[in-house]
């Protein structure tokens, strides 16, 4: 049996670590972290994942799973190392790499029989390749004769889904020059070749830019159609409608056409960065991606700007108090990094006015991440909560949770009744829309827009 390790366990490694010993495979995870591995050894997982609590015990129970801070022990116990570590973007927006060399050095450190070391982190074109000649040149010069080969394996899982998605892919990319590395692979993955979950093999540089161009691409849709909210707002159309006739063509799809407050979360603002940043190296400027994320900036900014202008008197919020439904990026994840909705608090507190917030999940990451924002922050416990004496009600995020409120007591205990609906969660529902002074995004039909000092 193909012995397994997984170096990093964040939301890719942990999942798939966890997914990998659900089929029976022997699953060392590692990470520096020590209060993380020691949660992970009690069956506590680190983040909020729908799914995963329940792999990681079944895991732990069964012994196929175990967790080490020891690199020494994850390479010697596993065949397949997997690298699912950090690559955060520096101030130039390149992917920091510091946390994978440091992984490359651990297993050139401790190998001591053949290894296939697989690449699940994002990584620049070109990184694999190094790592390769890295790891033949280590070898050759302790004079063993084992190999180490490489791997690309990108990961496609989307946070809140991540264990279905790990279950069950759309595909699995595979990149490496070695027919043994391919094969070896495949056995890993001989649950999704038996489900018929498509393979692709290709070469190493291949494969590390289809994670690149599919997450810009589908960063591209979302600013799109953002774009097109905006404008329809100018000409009387409505978006979901627009967003709707688009995906009727199969050749669009309507996948990825919500417009909203801008995309954030861990993948897409880093690796459209990325790619921008691989292309300028390689020569190639990539203004497609380049606009998308300029139309990101310019999304998140015109929803606070359209927040801000209707609630304030002479640019001031002072006075004005803001319930904040979200903080993490998207429902179903505990997950606040480049969520849209830290730039909307942030600008509406700057203006003085006082935010009161409240998110399923994403509360605590927000306590212990935003030392910035906490003294002018408010957590509350419930919707009902945060919306006492408030002027406004902002959604960033559509969690599920939300549709069930009771809006005719939340529209009772507040001072003015507006709401932005950053989502379009309630777009179509007339008895919401009609309790509020609703805003929601990309809806130009609806020209009937108050200002706080009109509606008093
Ligand atoms: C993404 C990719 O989907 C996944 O394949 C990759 O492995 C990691 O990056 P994730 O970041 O978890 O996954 O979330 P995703 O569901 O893709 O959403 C990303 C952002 O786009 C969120 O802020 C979301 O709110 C926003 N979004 C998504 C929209 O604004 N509109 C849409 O139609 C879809």
């Amino acid at each position: 049996m193909i012995t397994i390790g997984i170096i990093g366990t964040g939301y890719v490694g942990l999942v798939h670590g966890a997914v990998l010993a659900h089929y029976g495979f022997q699953v060392t995870c590692m990470d520096v972290d020590d209060y993380k591995i020691t949660r992970l050894r009690e069956g506590e997982s680190p983040i909020y994942e729908p799914g995963l609590d329940k792999l990681l015990k079944e895991g732990l129970q069964s012994g196929a799973l175990s967790f080490t801070t020891s690199a020494e022990q994850v390479v010697h116990n596993s065949d397949v190392i997997f690298i699912a570590v950090g690559t955060p973007s520096k101030m130039d927006g390149s992917a920091d790499l510091r946390y994978v060399r440091e992984a490359a050095l651990s297993i050139a450190q401790y190998a001591d029989r053949d290894k296939l070391v697989v690449l699940k982190s994002t990584l620049p074109v070109g990184t694999c390749g190094t790592f390769q000649r890295y790891f033949d040149s280590a070898v050759a010069g302790s004079g063993a004769a084992y190999r180490i080969e490489v791997a690309s394996n990108p990961e496609f899982l989307r946070q809140g889904q991540a264990v279905s998605d790990a279950l069950s892919p759309s595909r699995v990319i595979i990149g490496t020059e070695s027919e043994h590395a391919e094969r070896l692979l495949q056995s890993v993955y001989s649950v999704h070749a038996d489900a018929g979950i498509p393979f692709l093999c290709t070469n190493l540089e291949s494969a590390e830019m289809i994670k690149y161009a599919a997450n810009s691409f589908l960063a591209v849709k979302i600013s799109f159609i953002n774009e097109m909210a905006l404008l329809a707002e100018k000409v009387g159309a409505n978006i979901s409608h627009i967003a709707q006739g688009m995906g009727m063509d199969e050749r669009i799809s309507p996948h990825f056409l919500q417009a909203g407050p801008g995309y954030g979360g861990s993948c897409f603002p880093k690796d459209t960065q990325a790619l921008v940043d691989v292309g300028r190296r390689s020569g190639e400027e990539l203004y497609v991606v380049q606009a998308a994320i300029a139309a990101n900036k310019k999304q998140k900014q015109t929803m606070l700007d359209r927040i801000s202008e209707t609630l304030s008197y002479g640019g001031s919020l002072k006075g004005r108090t803001i319930a904040v439904w979200g903080l993490a990026f998207k429902p179903d994840t505990d997950d606040i990094r480049e969520t849209p909705s830290y730039d909307v608090i942030q600008g509406l507190s700057g203006k003085g006015a006082a935010i009161r917030v409240y998110c399923p999940q994403g509360m605590k990451q927000a306590v212990r991440l935003w030392p910035d924002l906490n003294p002018s922050i408010e957590y509350c416990i419930s919707e009902e909560e945060s919306a006492i004496q408030a002027d406004a009600i902002v959604i960033m995020t559509e969690w599920e949770q939300f549709r069930r409120v009771d809006w005719n007591a939340i529209a009772g205990s507040m001072r003015s009744s507006f709401l932005f609906d950053c989502r379009n969660m309630f777009g179509q529902d007339k008895a919401v829309r009609g309790r509020f002074h609703y805003y929601g995004v990309g809806d130009g039909s609806d020209r009937r827009h108050y200002t706080l000092r009109e509606a008093q």
